[in-house]
């Protein structure tokens, strides 16, 4: 059985097994949520996100936390799509990161995982779409996950994520 909860907070004070981080392709770090993970989990994060890079957008690679604090042990690298107007198969990556996080999960053993909203800052991905993907891609995939948390940095985006699990 698999809870999916809704919460406004910073991914990197989640107390969960894993938190994902919405990454660019070279897993080097960047800014917003990746930025704030990066500064959490400290330098070695981008040291260990190089050796596996790159991650093509809509797979996942996991790394360890490092210095983020217990019982986070993994970080789990997606790189979401870029929003060109929705007719590149924008759709379809954005699911895969959601799919492909739940897969890496279950091969690390993770029992709890944090999302942040993928690809909705930076990569301007519309967040009320995204959170129905993001909600009906979790509901649809088989995993041994047994808590997923969505962390809603924003008012608008609690909202949205509220809105899409109600649905
Ligand atoms: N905790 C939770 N969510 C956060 C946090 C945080 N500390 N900081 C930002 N967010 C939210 C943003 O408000 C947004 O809703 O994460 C969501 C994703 O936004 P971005 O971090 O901009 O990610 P994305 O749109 O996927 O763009 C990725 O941005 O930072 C670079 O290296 C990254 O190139 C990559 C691109």
């Amino acid at each position: 059985m698999t809870t999916i909860d809704v919460v406004l907070g910073d991914i990197t004070t989640e107390n969960v097994d894993a938190i994902v981080t919405a990454a660019n392709e070279s897993l080097l770090g960047g800014g917003g949520v990746d930025g704030a993970i990066h500064r959490a989990a400290g330098r070695r994060l981008a040291e260990a996100g190089g050796k596996i890079g790159p991650c093509p957008p809509g797979e996942a690679m996991a790394t360890p936390a490092f210095d983020l604090d217990p019982p986070v042990r993994h970080v789990i690298h997606t790189v979401g799509p870029v929003w060109e107007g929705g007719r590149y198969g924008e759709a379809g990556v954005l699911a895969s990161c959601y799919r492909r996080c739940l897969a890496v999960a279950d091969e690390l053993g993770a029992g709890s995982v944090a999302f942040p909203a993928i690809a909705t800052g930076v990569y301007g991905f519309p967040p009320e779409q995204a959170a129905r993907i993001a909600v009906t891609t979790l509901r649809s995939t088989p995993t041994e996950v047994s808590r997923i948390r969505l962390i809603a940095f924003d008012a608008e985006t609690l909202d949205l994520l509220r809105t899409a699990l109600a649905a």
